[in-house]
């Protein structure tokens, strides 16, 4: 592979976006998890930047707030030497009544190479393709999808478990409000893993069975999983006066995953913010057995790889993806 071939210019034609994990299928995902596990050797370095995508420019634009998936997005993009421009909506002139549309196509004037977005609405992120010439990431529309989630959470499976076959996975809580949820039922499922949704009855979404996944109340059931996956309450989302569950101390007792409710061999997820003492004990949050913040580091990895997937798959002149993405890392 040559430098010059990872370093050719966008062109329009050659634009894609990752608007839902269902863009990429199962090859898709494992070319983004193994170019990902190839990044890592760059964020272990002392100097942890590669000129890769040097001369490209990569927009976030947050309308919801964020801790995670902004800062790793920044972070992932300034590794691999980009300029970068973050916006969110409090502060900028969204404040002042300016539009989705607006917003995009004035940021889009710079010629930003990617466009990273969260709303608060459904469909905002594909609506964004259409006023910018940008690739288009979505870092989370309302409660549809969260792909960069499902990546960074099937990478940290991957780590953790060995594989992804086979692997059963037990989602917990809050999956009707949830996008982590939506993505990472289809992301689970397109790479072989088994889904077990538990949650009070009023939070899992109607018919859901139909996708291939198993439904319960019984928080017992968690106990066969190799993965307990602990969904955040969505207090934001959950509409002022529907009781969706009785009090948080009640859904704390009831679905709380908690120490006595896992085995120690198994794997506890969460995709944060937590609210330690509601959906996730603070001491189980924090025991071994914990791969909490190995997702926030996970997510960096899987966003650098997204970044370079984007901009400069379609110009890497090789049979062999991986090897091109392990000697950009090993610059
Ligand atoms: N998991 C997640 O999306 O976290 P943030 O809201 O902090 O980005």
């Amino acid at each position: 592979m040559t430098s010059e071939v990872v370093y050719a210019p966008a062109e329009p034609a050659a634009r894609r976006h990752l608007i839902a994990i269902s863009d990429l299928d199962r090859a898709g995902i494992e070319r983004l998890l193994t170019t990902a596990q190839s990044f890592e050797s760059v964020v272990e370095r002392e100097v942890k930047k590669v000129p890769t995508l040097r001369g490209r420019t990569v927009v976030s634009i947050f309308f919801e707030s964020s801790t995670r998936t902004a800062s790793s997005f920044e972070l992932a993009a300034k590794r691999l030497s980009a300029d970068t421009m973050s916006v969110k909506a409090v502060g900028s002139s969204v404040d002042k009544g300016e539009s989705l549309k607006d917003t995009i196509q004035t940021l889009s004037a710079y010629g930003p190479d990617v466009v990273v977005i969260r709303h608060a609405n459904i469909g905002a992120a594909q609506l964004t393709t259409r006023y910018t010439t940008a690739h288009v990431v979505n870092a989370g529309d309302g409660k549809h999808q969260h792909p960069t989630q499902c990546l960074l959470d099937l990478y940290t499976i991957r780590e953790a478990v060995g594989r992804l076959d086979g692997v059963n996975v037990a989602i917990v809580g809050d999956v009707l409000h949830s996008r982590v949820a939506r993505s990472n039922i289809q992301g689970f499922a397109a790479v072989g893993a088994n889904v077990l949704l538990v949650g009070p009855p009023t939070l899992i979404p109607r018919g859901i069975e139909k996708t291939g996944v198993r439904v319960s109340s019984d928080i017992r059931d968690i106990r066969d999983a190799d993965v307990v996956y602990v969904l955040r309450m969505q207090r934001e989302r959950m509409a002022e006066g529907a009781n969706f569950v009785p009090t948080l101390r009640e859904y704390a007792q009831r679905w709380g995953v908690t120490r006595d409710r896992v085995t120690p061999t198994q794997i506890v997820m969460h995709p944060g913010p937590m609210n330690r003492g509601v959906e996730i004990s603070a001491d189980l949050a924090d025991a071994a057995q914990s791969r909490i913040l190995r997702q926030v580091q996970a997510g960096l990895v899987v966003r650098m790889a997204v970044l370079y997937d984007l901009v400069s798959r379609p110009y890497v002149d090789t049979p062999d993806y991986a090897a091109a993405a392990a000697e950009v890392a090993a610059r």
